[in-house]
């Protein structure tokens, strides 16, 4: 990953790309299968403000729902301009600059698409994406997202816990991480044609950290269905964990016995671990990780252990040497 420039996240993200008719077709794929859904359906019109009021200027992109801080988890702070949220990314395989994922985004293909939960289960699952969003109820997050390059924002995801997901697996006695892969097409995905990762993109997770309250499954964002950029149809939010442990256009889930490898921890090892836990006192080798740039502020703010959700979550990490496993 790239050094922060903070040049690049103070400036005003350009107008968003994403293909219009690829945004048309995954809004009505979406709404279909919200509709045919109890608990999504209740949900998005359960939500108070149901309509684009206070969302930025993006003409039709901020059809959205505006998503009011409710659950015990959702931040109060002030949440991302959506156009930002969808303008400045990582997402490597549509190109390596911020601006590239929503450029590039009608290359990721996202129907059909299928997800595979496979290792250490009981009941291995193979289904397509939309029968997935049916199974569980969606809900609102939202959740600040701190990324390792010293840049964070404020994100209203809407999707599902992934424990309720890893539980219909049933994952065997033997399972102890789980290992998230996401999609391989380098035929259409411009930035899986260059050697930047070794593809497809790896994350993997404790099994304790999985099951966690706060790791969720977005399958939107800001009650829309999430554009490519972001990593449609499905991506990982872990909150505590610096941005990259969210893996976008997840395809595969195996339960394994022994600590999977992850795309940054094999490019560049020394720069980036396994658990990947925000902490304003373990520095990045190239550059401090005690402040963070919010998208839309104009000063840098101090950056929180483990994001701010210490309370929820220093438990699982008691004992264990924080400088070590960074
Ligand atoms: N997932 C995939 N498949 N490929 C990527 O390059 N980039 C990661 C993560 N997930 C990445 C990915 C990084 S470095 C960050 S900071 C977040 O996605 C950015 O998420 P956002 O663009 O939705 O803010």
């Amino acid at each position: 990953m790239s050094e922060p420039d903070m040049s690049d996240s103070e400036k005003t993200p350009g107008t968003p790309d994403p293909s219009r008719r690829d945004f048309l077709k995954n809004t009505a794929l979406f709404g279909a299968t919200v509709a045919g859904l109890g608990g999504g359906l209740e949900l998005l019109t359960r939500r108070p403000g149901a309509n684009a009021e206070g969302t930025e200027d993006l003409g039709e992109l901020a059809q959205g729902r505006v998503i009011q801080p409710v659950g015990p988890f959702d931040t109060k702070e002030k949440v991302t301009a959506y156009r930002a949220m969808t303008t400045h990314n990582n997402f490597y395989e549509l190109g390596l600059g911020k601006g590239d994922p929503a450029r590039h985004a009608a290359a990721l293909h996202t129907r059909p698409w299928t997800l595979r939960i496979d290792g250490e289960v009981r009941k291995p699952i193979t289904v397509d994406i939309d029968t997935l969003q049916s199974w569980f109820p969606l809900e609102d997050r939202i959740y600040r997202m701190r990324c390792v390059e010293g840049w964070s924002m404020v994100m209203p995801w809407f999707g599902f816990p992934l424990a309720a997901l890893l539980r219909r697996a049933d994952p065997t006695g033997q399972a102890k991480y789980v290992q998230f892969t996401a999609v391989s097409d380098p035929k259409n995905l411009p930035g899986q044609r260059s050697r930047v990762l070794d593809w497809p993109y790896t994350e993997g997770l404790r099994l304790d950290e999985a099951l966690h309250p706060l790791t969720f499954m977005a399958v939107g964002l800001q009650g829309r269905a999430l554009l490519p950029q972001n990593g449609a149809p499905l991506r990982l939010v872990v909150p505590w964990k610096y941005g990259f442990k969210g893996i976008k256009a997840i395809t595969h889930i195996t339960l394994t016995r022994t600590q999977p490898p992850t795309s940054w921890s094999l490019a560049a090892p020394g720069e980036y671990g396994f658990y990947a836990n925000v902490n304003p006192d373990v520095p990045h080798p190239r550059w401090s990780q005690a402040t963070e740039q919010r998208i839309g502020e104009s000063r840098r703010r101090p950056t929180l252990l483990f994001n701010g959700y210490a309370e929820q979550v220093a438990g699982l990490y008691k004992g264990m040497d924080l400088r070590r496993h960074f």
